[in-house]
């Protein structure tokens, strides 16, 4: 990567130069979300199509025709994470459209905050079905129409490592998601394609509002940067984990929390 610039008020990060995708093909999950919005812009900016998927299609739409007006690189598609019929028909839109499935980015997520005694089974059903079945079913139909040089990159959170107090599905849903990656990586090895996590911390984006009214003063005072992290920081890591500068990268999980795990 080249290096960084210093302005007046400090250092800022580069923008992703170095990093093409050269028409190479991403199916990105909750992409209306506040991080998918920005893995899908940044993987655009860089040379990709873009499959634009969220289970809130119109959200969906809207967005890839904000990213390239006239769809020769984004095209959006309603996906519900729990469906493993919506992942094939996902999968296969984004061959049909587009020639090709090189990338698959999974950020759908929904974060619920519910002491223990208070998650039904459907609570429970509901929030392994979005964060880890989602996962595993946008993996498994991926996988067979990628070839050599494909990535996966899934969104798991610092929760899946040290667990989360009031969010025990959620924990152990992105728990499920790091196993998951790590087994993916080994499979899918001997084929050429490469599967990788990324685990933020506080990114700030609506789906921390709640925790950061909470707990965000406890949060942000235990965190080194003293900061939430913005959702280009975590779509910069994974075009990193998407593109060929990670190319011998498989199995791994980046961090993305401003010295939070470290510092707790
Ligand atoms: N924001 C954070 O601090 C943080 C931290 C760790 C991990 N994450 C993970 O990052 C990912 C993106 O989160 P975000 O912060 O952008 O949240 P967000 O709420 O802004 O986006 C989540 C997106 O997922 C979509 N979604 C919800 N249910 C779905 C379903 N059934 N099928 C398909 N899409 C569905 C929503 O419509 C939304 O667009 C999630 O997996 C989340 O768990 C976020």
């Amino acid at each position: 990567m080249s290096s960084s610039r210093s302005r007046d008020n400090g250092w800022v990060p580069d923008e992703p130069g170095m990093i093409t995708f050269n028409n190479r093909v991403a199916v990105v999950t909750g992409a209306a979300g506040g991080i998918g919005r920005s893995v899908c812009r940044m993987l655009l900016e860089a040379g990709a199509r873009v499959v634009v998927a969220d289970l809130d299609g119109t959200a969906a739409e809207a967005l890839a025709r904000e990213l390239d007006l006239h769809g020769d690189h984004a095209a959006g598609f309603a996906h519900d994470a729990r469906s493993s019929a919506d992942a094939d028909a996902l999968m296969a839109f984004a061959v049909e459209r587009f020639g090709s499935l090189d990338i698959l980015v999974t950020a759908a997520g929904l974060f619920p905050p519910a002491p223990l005694e208070e998650i039904d089974d459907e609570a429970w059903r509901n929030v392994l079905a979005i964060n880890l079945d989602g996962v595993m079913f946008c993996s498994r139909a991926a996988a067979p129409l990628m070839g050599e040089g494909a990535s996966m990159v899934h969104i798991a959170s610092l929760a899946g490592h040290r667990g989360a107090v009031r969010h025990a599905h959620y924990a152990a849903a992105k728990g499920g998601v790091l196993a998951l990656t790590r087994t993916l990586a080994a499979e899918l090895a001997p084929r050429g394609i490469r599967a990788n996590a990324v685990s933020p911390g506080l990114i700030d984006t609506t789906m921390i509002e709640p925790v950061m009214a909470r707990r965000g003063d406890i949060i942000l005072a235990t965190t080194p940067m003293a900061r939430v992290g913005t959702p280009d920081e975590v779509a910069g890591v994974i075009c990193f984990l998407a593109s060929d500068l990670a190319s011998f990268v498989t199995g791994e999980t980046i961090q993305i929390n401003g010295g939070l795990y470290i510092n707790s």
